[in-house]
């Protein structure tokens, strides 16, 4: 065990925190962006948090909820945590198909209109809160409770 933030985590874990940071911050500037009508900064900022996010699912949560298997949890703990990490990873799957075809469908913005959808905007609302609710939740329910607590 290895721990960047001085908890029982293994350092796979610690390093998906730190990727969770710096998405979180692209996501928040993001949307500052958009707000300002800069289209293009906006899209460059969300295909790299994008990105970014499918290679800390594949390269770290992964392998860091494999690192921690051998990891003692109290029964309730270990009970909740079982239980939300399939939501967490069917909620997480759904969000990144959702943000690569926002991502495929906004690379050739404003052309062509053929396969944008018609609430785009909508759809990139719903994206955002659900991407900071997955942050927060992964956060909360599987960091804290088993490598703080
Ligand atoms: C946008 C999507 C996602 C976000 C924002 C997100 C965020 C997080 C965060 C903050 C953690 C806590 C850090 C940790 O415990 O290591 C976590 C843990 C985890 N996530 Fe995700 N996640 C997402 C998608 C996914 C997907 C698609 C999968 C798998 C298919 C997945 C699997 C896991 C697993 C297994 C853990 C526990 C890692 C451990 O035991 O330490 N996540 N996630």
């Amino acid at each position: 065990m290895s721990s960047l933030f001085g908890t029982r985590a293994p350092l796979l874990a610690d390093l998906v925190l730190v990727a969770e940071a710096v998405i979180a911050a692209l996501l928040v500037y993001a949307f500052a962006r958009i707000r300002r009508g800069d289209v293009n900064l906006h899209r460059r900022l969300m295909t790299l948090a994008t990105l970014i996010q499918i290679g800390a699912v594949i390269g770290l949560m992964i392998p860091a909820s494999m690192a921690s298997r051998s990891l003692y949890l109290a029964p309730n703990i270990a009970n909740f945590v079982r239980t939300y990490l399939p939501l967490h990873m069917l909620i997480g799957v759904l969000l990144l198909g959702l943000a690569l075809f926002l991502v495929l469908v906004m690379a050739n913005y404003p052309k062509p209109r053929r396969w944008r959808p018609i609430r785009f905007k909508l759809l990139m609302q719903v994206l955002l809160v659900t991407w900071l609710l997955t942050l927060a939740g992964g956060t909360l329910f599987s960091y804290f409770l088993k490598y703080v607590l």
